[in-house]
Formats: C-alpha cells, sequence, structure tokens
C-alpha cells in the first residue's frame, strides 16, 4: 500500500462556513491514516464520504468525473473545494490507477468507446457498453490492473449483483495480497465490508473514526433484517397499520 496519511491543511481554512467544509465529518477532521491495503469509508446518506473521496482523487490527479490519469474526458468534469486542503502522504507514490463512481460508469465506458483503438484489449477484448454494467465493471478490473495502482471507488456496489459482489471480493484479495494495489471504497454494501483485514472507517456522528465490522449499521441491521424479517416488517409498518 501506498498512499499513507490524508490530511486536512487546517491552518490553511479561513472559513468552515460553507460546503464542502462545513459538512461536519470534514469540519472535525484532522487526518486520517490508512494501514490497510483496503480502506472502506461508511457512513450515513450525506455523510460525506464521496466528497473526501473526490478531494483524495482530485489530488491523486485523476479526473473526478471519472478515470484514471490518461482518461482526461471532460464531460461532466467536476472539481473539488476539499482537494486544495487535502495533503497526500505516500510511500512509495504511485500515479497508476483510478476513480470510479457508479453512476458515471456509463459516460466512463462511453469515452473508452470513442477513444480506444485497441479493440478494448485492456478492458476484456470487449466494449464495455456491450456488456452488462456489472461484467464490464468487472472486465474493467481484471484487465486493467498494472502494478502499483490505487483504486478509490465509489459504492461499486451500485453495479454488481450479490454474486458479483463476492467477485470483487475475490479480486481485491488477489490484487492486495503482494501489496501491489491499494483500494479506498466507499460502500453501503454489508458484503463487501466484510473483506478480512480491512479498515472500516465511519462518517457518522460527524466524526471521522475507525469501527469494527461488525459494529457497523450495515452488518447489524442486515443481520437482524435476515433473521426477524417478519418482526422487524412488522415494527416497521406498525404505525401505517394503527
Ligand atoms: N455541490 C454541493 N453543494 C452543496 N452541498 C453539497 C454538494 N454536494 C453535496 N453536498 C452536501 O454535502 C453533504 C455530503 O455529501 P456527500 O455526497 O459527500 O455524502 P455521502 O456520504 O457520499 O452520501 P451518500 O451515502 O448518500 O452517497 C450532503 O449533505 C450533501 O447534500
Ligand atoms: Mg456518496
Amino acid at each position: 500500500m501506498f498512499l499513507k496519511k490524508v490530511t486536512l491543511l487546517r491552518d490553511s481554512i479561513s472559513s468552515f462556513r460553507e460546503y464542502p467544509l462545513s459538512i461536519p465529518s470534514i469540519h472535525s477532521m484532522d487526518q486520517i491514516e490508512l494501514k490497510k491495503s483496503v480502506t472502506f469509508f461508511v457512513g450515513e446518506n450525506g455523510s460525506g464520504k464521496s466528497t473526501l473521496l473526490e478531494g483524495i482523487a482530485e489530488v491523486c490527479g485523476f479526473n473526478t468525473a471519472s478515470g484514471g490519469k490518461d482518461h482526461t474526458y471532460d464531460v461532466h468534469a467536476s472539481t473539488s473545494d476539499l482537494a486544495e486542503h487535502l495533503r497526500l502522504s505516500w510511500l512509495p507514490k504511485v500515479s497508476n490507477g483510478f476513480f470510479l463512481r457508479a453512476e458515471s460508469f456509463y459516460h466512463f465506458a462511453t469515452y473508452l468507446e470513442e477513444v480506444d483503438t485497441t479493440g478494448f484489449r485492456k478492458y476484456g477484448g470487449e466494449s464495455l457498453h456491450r456488456q452488462s454494467h456489472g461484467e464490464a465493471f468487472l472486465s474493467l478490473f481484471l484487465h486493467s490492473f498494472k502494478e502499483q495502482s490505487i483504486f478509490l471507488l465509489d459504492e461499486p456496489e451500485a453495479a454488481l449483483s450479490p454474486s458479483r459482489q463476492l467477485t470483487l471480493l475475490r479480486i481485491l484479495h488477489d490484487l492486495t495480497k503482494d501489496r501491489q494495489a491499494q483500494f479506498i471504497i466507499v460502500t453501503h454494501s454489508p458484503i463487501l465490508l466484510g473483506f478480512p483485514d480491512a479498515d472500516i472507517i465511519s462518517f457518522d456522528e460527524g466524526q471521522i473514526t475507525s469501527i469494527d465490522y461488525e459494529n457497523t449499521d450495515h452488518y447489524q441491521i442486515t443481520k437482524y433484517f435476515l433473521n426477524h424479517r417478519e418482526k422487524f416488517l412488522n415494527d416497521i409498518f406498525k404505525e401505517d397499520d394503527e
């Protein structure tokens, strides 16, 4: 793993009143140490996960509309006001990899369709548009991986069936076992979060802190739901029936 630390340069910030610095988890952020090859960001909707991931992607030099360094298409390009206040500490510095948002995957595929002259060799020999969303997503990893890369993924589960999420776990395992790749993944998926030996960082309660898998809502709510579905649903629907 290569990216060791993400620091918010608080001294460079004159005001925390506006987005994105006003988001409570960012407002209180100091630094995040990345100790594992796979780090997950979890937290409620709107807790600031995507904002921070996008900021990191921008400092890495990745296109924040999704893509790697050589993918400089600017459809839906966006910038992050946070990036100028972030410092990334590397050992060693790597520049391979990409940032991918599930929702911008289609645009990324369109771009590759337009510029690819290799018969999609890097992406499995088949246009990403002629593969399903999930198939295309997995072939991107299986075929575009180069040594020593960092991958920043925002909700990859949106493209993947449960069994394909297991395939992604296998890919994470294969790509990180020799410490050749590092992943930071924003997710709501209790399956992906189950990756062994990953760090999970919570953005809830306006704070960025480590959390154990079994203490996440994702694990607890899913487990309770699957084990007590009828009771759970009765509880949820109770008010409407009365
Ligand atoms: N361009 C923007 N201008 C102002 N506020 C924004 C902007 N983009 C996001 N926000 C706000 O910043 C907060 C954090 O958003 P962010 O997208 O980082 O959340 P998230 O943790 O990724 O949530 P989710 O799980 O729903 O994807 C939210 O309250 C959101 O409404
Ligand atoms: Mg998000």
